[in-house]
Formats: C-alpha cells, structure tokens, sequence
C-alpha cells in the first residue's frame, strides 16, 4: 500500500462521479469502514442494498454478501475489492453434497445462514443472518421438520433458543470455532467486572461464559446500552471500532484464538483494503456476476427473509 496516496478523498470523488454507494461490514478494517456510507452486519446490509438508489454498489465484505445485495438489486453493478474473499462456512458447504443432504430429509424445510452460495441459497425456504435466526425458524410451520445449514453452532444456539429440533449441516467458521476458552476464563479471572459478549458462531464451550451472545449488530448494541465499563469481545476484532466511535469512554477486550494470535481476524475480509477499493471503483472490475437464472432462485428465499424480519 502506498502510504503516499489519499485514497479517502479518491474513493470520495469516485463516489460522487459513479453514484456509488458503499457498504461495508463491521470485520473490514478501519480505514474502509470510515470511507464506507454505511457500515452494519450481514442483515443491515442485505436490508441496505435492497433499497439503495444507488447505481453502482461497492461492497466490502464478503463474497456471498455481495452476492445477496447482486440478487436483490439485479440491475445495479456490484462491485468488490476482492472476488478472492470467501467464507468457510461458504465453501464447506458445496451445492452437490447440500443436495444429497436435501434428498435424505424429503418434505423437510431448508433453513440456510446467509454465509452460504447462491446455489444453496436457492435450494432453500428461507435464508436467515445471526440476527434474525430465531425470530425466522419461529415462523416455520410446526409440523415441519428443519433442515438448517451450514453453521453448526448457530444452528444448536437457535434449537436452544426456540425450543425446535433441527437437523443440522457438520459446518462452522474458521474464525469463531479457534477462540480458546482457557484463555477466555483466564481473561475473566483477570477482569471480574468485564461482561463476555460473543458471536453465536462460536463453540458451545466459549458460548457458556457469555452474558449475551447475538450477531455483530446486536453485540454492538448491546455494549452501547450496557451499564458495565468494560467487555470481552469474543467475535471479529474488527468490530472494536464502531464500539470504541460509538462508545469510547468503555473498555474493549478483544478475546484471544487458539493459534497465537492476540486477536481474532478473518482472512477473508482482511484481503479487502483501501488500496483495493480504490482500485475496483476506478476500474469498475471485479464486479460480481451470477446467472440469471440463480439470482432468481435465491432471490425467493432472501425476500422470505427479509419479510419475515
Ligand atoms: P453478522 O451477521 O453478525 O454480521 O455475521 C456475519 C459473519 O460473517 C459472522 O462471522
Ligand atoms: Fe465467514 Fe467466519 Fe469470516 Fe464470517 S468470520 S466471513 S463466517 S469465515
């Protein structure tokens, strides 16, 4: 990255030439979540693209969350600073073995997390984000048998929740299933006054330390509203940012994974940068393409979704 170059006020200028607007989530870092329109997690954002009067969208996430503001705004170019940042709950999840997973539960009703393909998308009732997840497999008919993928951890957090059975898809996050809990408890130990907010993502051991667990919005909320000083984050570092804007005089712990690190970041949406932004606005390329024919499967299930929000 050359240090030299305003980007900001590059990325603003482009911004006003190809009415662009651009959304970003809260694990970018912060350099694009301050030159993004707006900022939020997977459903805001999904809930953002769907009504932009925007020509072009410059998404700054993830791979298959471009694709869900591509397939519920078919006539806007969507652009990407990475095509390479995917997600691993995404990419272990493959249509032909979600398929064969379908055929083995007849009749039943497919409940997938939005980090999945369109091609999963569209074998699905109904889509649902970390924030919406309960309040969707509540709206599922009783008599139905749920099929939900393809996050694992989600999906036993919302059979708690809803009291529901669910068959549930082997997949989870590289990045919420490697936070240790031995360093977490250990965290604990050293700060008692310090309240664990954490992603559902996570495993069922580090989930039963946490005071609240909900999607990135809602810890994000959550701490705002707090009456507590001080948190343990147990999700993307990248969502200290918005916590220390929208409430800097709190103190932020960011909960450490199990390889080293002294925090938890995503590789996936670290391959975006200012640099790369820049250049996909400039160049209008990579911009994200899907046939037409699975944009309108999937787009069934995602307007289920944000219906039944
Ligand atoms: P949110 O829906 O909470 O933004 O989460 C998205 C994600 O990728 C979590 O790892
Ligand atoms: Fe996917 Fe996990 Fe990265 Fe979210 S944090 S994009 S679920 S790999």
């Amino acid at each position: 990255v050359d240090t030299d170059v305003d980007y900001e006020s590059k990325i603003n200028a482009l911004k006003r030439s190809l009415n662009a607007v651009i959304l970003a989530h809260y694990y970018q870092e912060s350099e694009i979540q301050d030159v993004a329109d707006f900022v939020g997690d997977s459903l805001a954002l999904a809930q953002a693209a769907a009504k932009t009067d925007a020509d072009v969208i410059v998404f700054c996430g993830v791979h298959f969350m471009a694709e869900t503001a591509k397939i519920l705004n078919p006539a806007k170019q969507v652009l990407l600073p990475d095509l390479k940042a995917g997600c691993s709950l995404s990419d272990r999840c493959p249509p032909a073995a979600f398929q064969a997973f379908k055929e083995k539960h007849p009749g039943a009703f497919v409940v997938s997390y939005v980090n999945s393909s369109a091609a999963v998308k569209a074998m699905s009732d109904v889509i649902c984000t970390s924030s919406n997840a309960v309040k969707i497999v509540q709206q599922v008919p009783q008599d139905r048998q749920i099929l939900f993928a393809p996050d694992q951890h989600l999906g036993r957090h919302v059979m708690k929740q809803t009291g529901r059975d669910m068959v549930l898809w082997p997949g989870s996050c590289i990045v919420h299933e490697i936070f240790s809990e031995k360093k977490l408890v250990q965290l604990k130990v050293e700060h008692p006054d310090a309240e664990v907010v954490a992603h559902p993502e996570c495993e069922q051991p580090v989930l039963r330390h946490a005071d609240f667990i909900g999607s990135t919005k809602g810890i994000l909320d959550y701490v705002v509203a707090s009456p507590k000083q001080k948190f343990i984050v147990v999700t993307e570092a990248g969502i200290l940012h918005q916590m220390k804007l929208k409430a800097p005089e709190k103190t932020y712990i960011p909960a450490p994974p199990d390889n080293g690190c002294a925090c938890n970041e995503c590789p996936y949406m670290r391959l975006n940068t200012l640099e790369k932004l820049y250049l996909c606005m400039r160049d209008r390329t990579p911009e994200l393409r899907l046939p037409e024919n699975l944009q309108r499967a999937a787009r069934a299930p995602l307007q289920r979704m944000l219906e039944w929000s």
